[in-house]
């Protein structure tokens, strides 16, 4: 929710009150250069306790609803006929409007039995834009991913309301070049989180659903920021803003034949799941579940979670949820926007997103410019956030670097969980390394795994670019800061 102030100013409000906090530190700068050091210049392998604002992830991270906490202490442990699955399902058939659903302890868990199910070696899985783990689940099967976004989606400073559409164009292209038997699916993915959490239109995936039937190829719709995606089409979508979330979901889900989801961002709990009303479909992938994840009535889930996750789903649809994040970001956004900061805009679902190879300009793409900036941010302000660039892309199969389309250090903004004054104090020290980015060097590996190497992967610096910027920020705020 945004409210107008009599200044004429319009800022995102809370609406709901915090009655439950966890206590957070500030490292002081020496013990921070000793934990980006120490972690490899990864902030994934940073501890909490180095760690002020932990913006690496919206995942799993957003703060719950009393009524979710609540209705945990009524899960039904049983391994098998639980009825806190039951009561998932009747939330997935309120919300979305699908029959059968599977559930899963993750997302990827979801593209795991997908993958499995319905991908043969040589097929090819298209996509408005790859997230790592749906790549990678493509790829381990013997299966390619070919990604058909428009010539917009990568253009960071853009005013392009739906970034995150898929291109026709490049759809009947692929139909040409690979054959509709050869694709296994089409994957639509509700804010495409590597390219800046950036929405699809209702209309272009009515359209893409119309161009995937006429050629019989399954839509499969990535639906983990789903609530985000809902939100942009009734804010920015001509002929929407008169429409509720709810209204929205159930548009979108008639052009669906397979629904999942990481239950961990719009849904605020730890979870997954895949819906269809496609008895065949769910035939398909059913026989898997117990293999990978557990019983049908709770799929490597806790029966806690599939509870909260119940509360949840029916939450998400509510506007003042819905709209949590992406009003925090769009302020955050807006911050870093009038301090000169490059940031990806427009605002995107999940997180701020700044541009390393505009801030970074002099870092070859080779010493990647998103990890040394993501470490650098975290240098100067204790927050933590994550890489989305090269580092997050893999070798290719000869062992070579794969150039990222962007550079991005992302900054999430869990829901409900930091306040405003946190995000101008995040705003005013990316401003300050802004303004100091001359001094902020590449990184090289020094551990480097062989799949998903961002998670693990160990890196140094390529010149003592951390300790001169150490100097500086002592220099204007002392040591205790
Ligand atoms: N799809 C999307 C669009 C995601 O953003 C994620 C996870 C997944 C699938 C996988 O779900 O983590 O529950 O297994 N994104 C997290 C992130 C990891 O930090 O953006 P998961």
């Amino acid at each position: 929710m945004k409210i107008q102030l009599s200044d004429g100013r319009s800022i995102p409000i809370e609406m709901h009150k915090i009655r439950i906090v966890q206590s957070t530190q500030l490292p002081p700068i020496k013990r921070r250069a000793a934990a980006i050091k120490e972690a490899g210049y990864n902030t994934f392998l940073l501890r909490t306790r180095d760690v002020f604002l932990d913006m690496l992830t919206d995942s799993g991270t957003n703060a719950m609803s009393d009524n979710q906490l609540a209705a945990m202490m009524r899960a039904d442990d049983a391994y098998a006929g639980s009825e806190s699955f039951f009561r998932l399902a009747d939330a997935v058939k309120e919300v979305f409007g699908f029959d059968y659903v599977i559930p899963a302890h993750q997302g990827r868990a979801a593209e795991h039995l997908l993958a499995k199910s319905f991908i043969k070696p040589g097929d090819v899985v298209l996509m408005n834009y790859h997230f790592t783990t749906s790549k990678a689940h493509v790829e381990q099967v013997g299966g390619k991913v070919l990604e058909i976004f428009t010539d917009d989606a990568l253009i960071t400073d853009s005013d392009i309301p739906f970034k995150g559409n898929l291109d026709l164009n490049k759809f009947e292209e692929a139909i040409k070049t690979y054959g509709a038997e050869k694709i296994a699916y089409v994957r639509m993915e509700a804010t495409t989180n590597l390219i800046g959490g950036q929405p699809f239109s209702l209309d272009n995936l009515r359209k893409v659903k119309d161009m995937a039937s006429k050629h019989k190829i399954p839509l499969v719709f990535d639906g983990s920021l789903i609530s985000e995606n809902a939100y942009f089409i009734q804010s920015r979508e001509k002929g929407f803003d008169g429409r509720s979330i709810k209204e929205i979901l159930k548009d979108l889900m008639k052009y669906v034949d397979i629904f999942y989801m990481s239950g961990r961002k719009s849904a605020a709990v730890r979870g997954g799941m895949i819906a269809t009303n496609q008895k065949k479909f769910y035939d398909q992938i059913l026989p898997w579940l117990p293999v990978y994840e557990g019983f049908a009535t709770y799929g490597g889930m806790s029966t806690k979670e599939i509870e909260a996750m119940a509360v949840g789903l029916r939450e998400m649809t509510e506007q003042e949820v819905a709209s949590s994040g992406a009003d925090f970001i769009e302020y955050f956004v807006d911050r870093l926007k009038e301090k000169g900061v490059p940031v990806v805009t427009p605002a995107g679902g999940l997180a701020c997103h700044v541009d390393a190879r505009r801030f970074l300009p002099h870092i070859p793409q080779p010493e990647y410019p998103a990890g040394a900036l993501a470490a650098a941010i975290y240098l100067v302000s204790g927050i933590r956030s994550m890489e989305r660039g090269t580092i997050s892309t893999d070798r290719d199969a000869q062992g070579n670097d794969v150039m990222a389309d962007l550079e991005l250090a992302r900054l999430a903004v869990p829901r409900r969980v930091y306040t405003m004054s946190q995000l101008d104090y995040a705003a005013d020290r990316i401003a300050w390394l802004h303004n100091h980015r001359d001094l902020v060097g590449g990184l090289k590996f020094i551990e480097e795994p062989p799949v998903l190497r961002f998670f693990f992967g160990k890196l140094q610096t390529v010149s003592p670019w951390a300790e001169n910027l150490q100097k500086a920020f002592i220099k204007d705020f002392g040591e205790d800061c």
